[in-house]
């Protein structure tokens, strides 16, 4: 730390992204990205006249992309909000809904960047535990009148609330706003984006990151009724108005219309993980009922810790937590069923010792 960074932030824990070794080639299954290239049409997409007008600033309204996004939603483009990955998105509401001093509240188990943008950003944050058996139960968040920010499916369990579970969340406190994370829903097709036109305390956050192959564009965004959306532009151009590039929305434009492609990619994926679960359950694992593109696993007789290590050893890639509460558990990106082949095969051969 230098001696010029601000009092502010010195006990500021960063994020830790999932880590990228590249001492040799990996089967990299620990950050949930697919398996499978970008449509053509994103390749279509970043053409050499969008490259030429690289000396241009970007449309700072994202015209383009709000407006696919908003077909795509069947909503109007004042109901979406485009950021730099869905954690520009997220960054933003609790900047604009929490505020300095505000409060939040979440799961405690659930993904890594809340806790630190409320730290980040002096936001007072409750952590509302799972239940034993890792499940949301949203009665537990009756009480809190703060905004409440629910990854559904919830990180890294996978587990899904049902939408009529969300609907009474969204009903405990209409002057509550209910932030929903919806990173995964693609894969587990309960999104609550059509419940935004019904409720004005609801926003629903989505990526491109996992089902639509872009981790690497960066590109996330939100649906909600307009003056929600209009709150949270007032934070983007107070930041960084260009938070989307000219290519971004090129290519996330032709991503969004080339739903064919996407929803191809969806189904193996999810045919993939059911695959992978019964697999592991045959192997004796505790296998919670994932709905996302991750499975996230626990044997009662081998240390997910050394499972971790040596999977890694053997040049497949998989996360392990070491909090508490789920420091039995392994966390496996559902990939390519070659891939999952692959891990099953692994997994099996360390089981025998
Ligand atoms: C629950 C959840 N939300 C949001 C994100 C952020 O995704 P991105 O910033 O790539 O859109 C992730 C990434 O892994 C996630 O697991």
């Amino acid at each position: 730390m230098s001696k010029f960074l601000s009092n502010l932030y010195s006990a500021l824990e960063p994020y830790t992204p999932g880590e990228q070794p590249k001492d040799k080639a990996y089967i990299k299954l620990n950050t949930n990205e697919s398996p499978f290239s970008p449509s053509p049409k994103v390749v279509e997409a970043i053409s050499t006249e969008v490259i030429n007008d690289l000396n241009l600033y970007p449309d700072p309204e994202v015209s383009l992309l709000r407006d696919a996004l908003a077909e795509n939603f069947g909503v109007n483009r004042e109901n979406i909000f485009v950021g730099n990955g869905s954690d520009d998105v997220i960054a933003f509401s609790i900047m604009a809904f929490c505020g300095r001093g505000g409060s939040l509240a979440c799961p405690d188990i659930t993904y890594g960047f809340y806790p630190v943008y409320a730290e980040l950003f002096g936001v007072n944050l409750t952590e509302v535990p799972l239940r034993d058996d890792f499940s949301v139960k949203v009665e537990d968040y009756k009480s809190f009148n703060c905004p409440v920010i629910i990854a559904n499916p919830n990180a890294p369990t996978g587990l899904m609330l049902s939408l009529e579970e969300v609907e009474t969340l969204i009903n405990q406190n209409p002057n509550r706003l209910v932030i929903m994370d919806e990173a995964y829903m693609d894969f587990g097709k309960a999104s609550a984006a059509e419940l935004t036109k019904k409720y004005n305390n609801l926003m629903v956050i989505q990526t491109f990151s996992k089902s639509r192959s872009l981790a690497g564009l960066r590109v996330g965004f939100a649906v909600a009724n307009a003056e929600i959306i209009r709150d949270l532009e007032t934070m983007r151009f107070s930041f960084n108005p260009y938070n989307i590039n000219s290519i971004t929305m090129r290519a996330a434009t032709a991503a969004i219309k080339d739903s064919a492609y996407y929803d191809n990619c969806i189904n193996k994926i999810i045919d993939n993980r059911e695959y992978s679960k019964a697999e592991l359950t045959k192997m004796g694992f505790k296998v919670l009922n994932s709905k996302s593109n991750f499975i996230f696993a626990s044997h009662p007789e081998y240390s997910a810790k050394a499972l971790y290590e040596e999977l890694k050893n053997r040049g497949i890639l998989v996360r392990y937590f070491s909090k508490e509460r789920i420091k039995d558990f392994v966390r496996i990106t559902v990939g390519s069923k070659e891939q999952m082949q692959a891990v099953v095969n692994e997994i099996k051969d360390i089981l025998k010792g």
